[in-house]
């Protein structure tokens, strides 16, 4: 027994040396035990994913250049991975947990992500990418912050806050799954949730007794970065603070011309930031609200979610009707002049020193161009499914990116069309060729009836133009080639298209995909596959060495490694106590043996 744990201690010995003397970049560790809770949001017990016993789980708070260390063990009785939205993973689609990429991390099993987050800051999240589970939970934020040195476009605000909303279904995803698999649609959701927690009873009527609701303490005359992400299933939800304006500061990791909105509208999957300053006079506290857009108020009044801003002067509880939304369900121009309204501020610093708007995209040449349009879902094959230009998408059951490592034949094809195909509807492994370096303009055109939110994994795009009707080359014309937001996911209108770009410099393969969880767990979705043909680890990090095997490559896999799981977890603590430890045994080895 003895002589077969030399090699290993060897070995972590060697790694975390390593690990010590090349991190010139400190590491930050977080240890995410998965589980279900119990728990009522909306009054109703159900099962819940929390992650070490919260719902939605911590905020990964990280500066640009970090090395961000996730051990996660999953207790759930599901395979489990997380992603990270608007994370983009340089160089390495090894760690983001979609399952185009990563093997699944099986029920009972630890497994640790490693990757650095770079030329980046702002406000992203992570969720469940499998099985829907999503639709239970399992989501928290993801800061990155500048480093010191890079100075941010707004003063330094009095306080950070971060807030998850989205909707949310009394029955569980393996409810919703089948459902969705039975053909059926979902139906509306059974309310909105903030930060986990249902809405605060602003009408007796409308919300039961005993709803647990978010509190947010604040000072007057103090400034708040408010971080608000949508991390619901497939509803689009206007925010809006009573009696406060919102300034607009900053979109999935790009500051934006800072403008203020009485309220906005959040898509499913998108990011914001907005400076909210407490100049009110605290005669009552004021509601939070995060409402169903688009739809009839009167049938969708229980799908809002309400907390509550409370000034330490507070002179008592909020009270009355909810600020109004915008009324406007069967005209959506309203809105999208408010998406078009949103622009990069292109003299700020972003990540790095030089402004973020130095590179001048407007004037690079496009270098290959896919139209991709989704339509309302359809029967392809005998099952309801959604597609994107015709396509369904089958997830492999090896993982694109490990299948070419291995060089395993007949997993995917890559022969996704460049328009919409005209035939039936297929179902197929078909993803994108992206080429290195190239410049790739995407047409998305939405022919279904309900809003959709696309993303792109390892990117930031361009968004350079949205309409309604169907895009053609003269659309071009009215692309904003100057100060379009660069982030990772869009809204796309149904009846309208919007146009990225997206500069391919991020070798690996990449999941492109609708965020709305009903229409992406139907089959929207693809893969842009982008190979330098020059295989090094500059434009590509090695895979990792405890990388997951399963489909075609499940005889690679080794029974979970325990030792390397303790390691991890004690390297989370102390660091410098473990570095001296481990220092003498490393020591007592060498002098030993
Ligand atoms: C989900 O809900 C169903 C009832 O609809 C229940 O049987 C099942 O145990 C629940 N599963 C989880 C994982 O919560
Ligand atoms: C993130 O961590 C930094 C210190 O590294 C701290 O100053 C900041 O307040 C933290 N932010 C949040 C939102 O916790
Ligand atoms: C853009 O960023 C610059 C540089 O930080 C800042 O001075 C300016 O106020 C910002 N402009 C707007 C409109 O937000
Ligand atoms: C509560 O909501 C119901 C249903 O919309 C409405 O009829 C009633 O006027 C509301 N009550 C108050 C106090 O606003
Ligand atoms: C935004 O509104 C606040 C008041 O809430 C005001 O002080 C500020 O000047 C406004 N900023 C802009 C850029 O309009
Ligand atoms: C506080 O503001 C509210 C709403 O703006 C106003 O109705 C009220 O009169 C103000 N109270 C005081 C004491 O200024
Ligand atoms: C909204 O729904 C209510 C109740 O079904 C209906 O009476 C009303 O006409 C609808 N409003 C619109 C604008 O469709
Ligand atoms: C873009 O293409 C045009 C002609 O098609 C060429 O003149 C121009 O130099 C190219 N620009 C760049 C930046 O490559
Ligand atoms: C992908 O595109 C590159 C050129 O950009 C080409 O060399 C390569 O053969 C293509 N790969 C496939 C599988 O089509
Ligand atoms: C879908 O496309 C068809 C054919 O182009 C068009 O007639 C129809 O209006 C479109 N519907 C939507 C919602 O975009
Ligand atoms: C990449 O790095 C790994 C070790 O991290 C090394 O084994 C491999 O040879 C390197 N490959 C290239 C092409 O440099
Ligand atoms: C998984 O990690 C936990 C710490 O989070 C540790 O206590 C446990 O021993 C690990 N389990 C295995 C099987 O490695």
């Amino acid at each position: 027994m003895a002589s077969f744990a030399f090699p290993t201690v060897y070995l972590v010995c060697i790694s975390l040396l390593v690990g010590f003397c090349s991190a010139e970049d400190p590491s930050v560790n977080y240890e995410f035990v998965v589980s279900y809770i119990t728990a009522s949001p909306l009054g109703v017990p159900q099962q819940v994913i929390a992650i070490n016993g919260h719902f939605p789980g911590p905020v990964i708070n990280t500066t640009t250049n970090n090395y961000v260390v996730v051990n996660v063990r999953n207790k759930l009785d599901e395979d489990f991975l997380f992603t990270w939205a608007g994370i983009q993973q340089r160089r390495s689609s090894w760690q983001d947990g979609v399952p185009g990429t990563n093997c699944p991390i099986p029920p009972k099993w630890n497994w640790t992500y490693n990757f650095q987050v770079k030329d980046q800051v702002g406000s992203f999240f992570y969720f469940p990418s499998l099985n829907f589970q999503r639709a239970s939970g399992g989501y928290g934020g993801f800061i990155i912050n500048n480093r010191n040195i890079i100075p941010i476009p707004f003063a330094t605000p009095d306080g950070d806050i971060t807030l998850m909303i989205g909707d949310w279904y009394t029955r569980n995803h393996t409810a919703l799954r089948r459902t969705l698999n039975g053909g059926k649609d979902l139906g509306m959701p059974d309310g909105v949730l903030i930060n986990g927690k249902g809405p605060y009873q602003y009408n007796t009527t409308l919300v039961p007794d005993g709803i647990d609701y978010e509190t947010i303490n604040v000072h007057p005359g103090k400034t708040y970065r408010i971080r608000v992400s949508n991390v619901g299933v497939s509803t689009s939800l206007n925010f809006r603070i009573q009696n406060h304006n919102l300034l607009l500061a900053e979109a999935e990791g790009s500051y934006t011309v800072q403008q203020n909105y009485t309220s906005l509208d959040i898509h499913v999957g998108q990011s914001y930031s907005f400076l909210v300053t407490m100049d009110q006079n605290a005669s009552s506290d004021y509601y939070i609200v995060a409402s169903a857009r688009f739809v009839n108020e009167s049938i969708w009044q229980r799908v809002t979610g309400v907390a509550i801003l409370r000034y330490s002067n507070s002179k008592g509880k909020a009270s009355g009707p909810l600020p109004d939304p915008p009324n406007d369900q069967f005209d959506k121009t309203f809105s999208m002049n408010q998406a078009r309204s949103i622009r990069w501020n292109v003299s700020a610093s972003g990540a790095r020193p030089n402004p973020q708007g130095s590179f001048r995209y407007g004037s690079i040449n496009v270098t290959e161009v896919y139209v991709l349009k989704n339509k309302a879902p359809e029967m392809v094959d005998g099952k309801r499914r959604t597609t994107l230009s015709g396509i369904s998408f089958l997830n492999p059951r090896t993982p694109i990116r490990l299948a070419d490592q291995y060089k395993v034949k007949g997993v995917y094809k890559v022969d996704f069309p460049t328009r919409p195909l005209t035939g039936p509807p297929q179902m197929a492994t078909s993803i994108i060729n992206g080429t290195y370096r190239g410049f790739m303009e995407v047409i998305l055109q939405n022919n279904d009836t309900k809003m959709q939110s696309y993303h792109m994994n390892g990117y930031a795009f361009f968004v350079v133009g949205m309409d309604f009707g169907d895009w053609t080359e003269n659309s071009r014309g009215t692309y904003n080639k100057w100060d379009g937001i660069a982030r990772a996911t869009t809204q796309v209108f149904p009846g309208a298209w919007t146009a990225i770009l997206i500069s391919l410099d991020n070798v690996g393969v990449w999941n492109l995909r609708t965020e709305n969880l009903d229409t992406w767990y139907l089959g929207q979705e693809t893969y842009v596959k982008v190979v330098n043909s020059e295989v090094n680890n500059k434009t590509e990090l090695p895979m990792p060495d405890n990388a997951l095997f399963c489909g075609a490559l499940s005889k690679y896999q080794k029974p979970e490694d325990i030792s390397l799981a303790i390691s991890i977890t004690l390297r989370g603590k102390g660091s410098k106590l473990l570095f001296t430890l481990l220092m003498t045994i490393c020591a007592f080895i060498s002098i030993s043996s």
